[in-house]
């Protein structure tokens, strides 16, 4: 557990020796990425205060049963979320990946996002658990539309081959992951050094399995969250904070070499 104070974060920051020696020796490195990594951009969390899900019923939103009895509902609400997470940008903890696929021998992003943000930042290996807000298609002949395409329709968007209902190309409660999605995580989570879990409550089930599944095969699990979650009692490492500080002090500190002097402000600004 590494002795960070909460708040303190950006203006001096260590990094544990044996958390900087497991990624200085690390082969494959591996991020898994949950709603708290997009909450600096201005994406809100389910869970957290000001949580969509404290808000609002899963039941009602987020279902094929709910998108069945009440589709311009669940539009109205998809159609505010593709419009909010066009408007925004890509933060610091997404950059800060894209820096570290660049230093790994073999890097992988596994995200549980739907805003599509860490590919907006440019990083390259994602593995979409929960798919896309960026993707919609027909739930009756498969038809792919563009997010252009649907929010140009007024109310519910039909689609135009042969006229049935277009849903976002997102996992709902109760539905599978996408199979390649999966498969690719859980090869990338049994093959890492060092495992990354960011900005996620880690109740969400299968991809909640995946840090133990690392951890169990030998992986060095490091936690990345303001609050303990259920993973922190697992992890070899908890960096108590938001995301984006502790990923720009990382990604800096990396750069700079083990032995590099302890990080200020102004370098983690450079
Ligand atoms: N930096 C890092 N973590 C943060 C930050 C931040 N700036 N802000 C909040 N967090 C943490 C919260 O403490 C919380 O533990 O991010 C976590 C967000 O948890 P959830 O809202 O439960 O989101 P997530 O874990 O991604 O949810 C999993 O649930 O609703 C489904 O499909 C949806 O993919 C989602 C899945």
């Amino acid at each position: 557990m590494g002795a960070f104070a909460p708040g303190a974060w950006t203006l001096t920051a260590e990094f544990s020796d044996r958390l900087l020696a497991r990624l200085a020796d690390a082969k494959f490195v591996v991020a898994f990425t949950g709603a708290g990594v997009s909450a600096e951009s201005g994406v809100p969390t389910f869970r957290g205060a000001e949580g969509i899900w404290r808000k609002f019923k899963p039941e009602e939103l987020a279902s094929m049963n709910a998108f069945m009895k009440n589709p311009a509902l669940v539009w109205e609400w998809y159609a505010h979320r593709k419009k909010l997470i066009a408007s925004i940008q890509p933060n610091q903890s997404h950059t800060a990946l894209v820096r570290m696929e660049q230093m790994f021998q073999q890097f992988a992003i596994i995200t549980q996002n739907i805003d599509n943000l860490h590919r907006r930042a440019g990083s390259r290996t994602v593995y979409e658990l929960h798919g896309n807000i960026e993707r919609n298609y027909c739930i009756t002949c498969g038809r792919p539309q563009t997010n252009e395409e649907v929010l140009r329709q007024p109310g519910v968007p039909r689609c135009p081959a042969c006229g049935g209902l277009v849903r976002p190309d997102v996992v709902w409660f109760g539905e599978f992951l996408p199979e390649d999605q999966w498969d690719a995580s859980v090869r990338a989570a049994e093959s890492a050094d060092v495992f990354l879990s960011i900005g996620t409550s880690g109740v969400v089930y299968p991809a909640a399995s995946l840090p133990v599944m690392a951890k169990l095969r030998g992986a060095f699990l490091v936690e990345v969250n303001p609050e303990p979650t259920p993973l922190t009692e697992r992890a070899d490492e908890f960096l108590q904070g938001a995301s984006g500080g502790i990923m720009s002090a990382l990604v800096a500190r990396l750069s700079a070499g083990k032995s590099g002097p302890p990080l200020t402000e102004q370098s983690l600004q450079s």
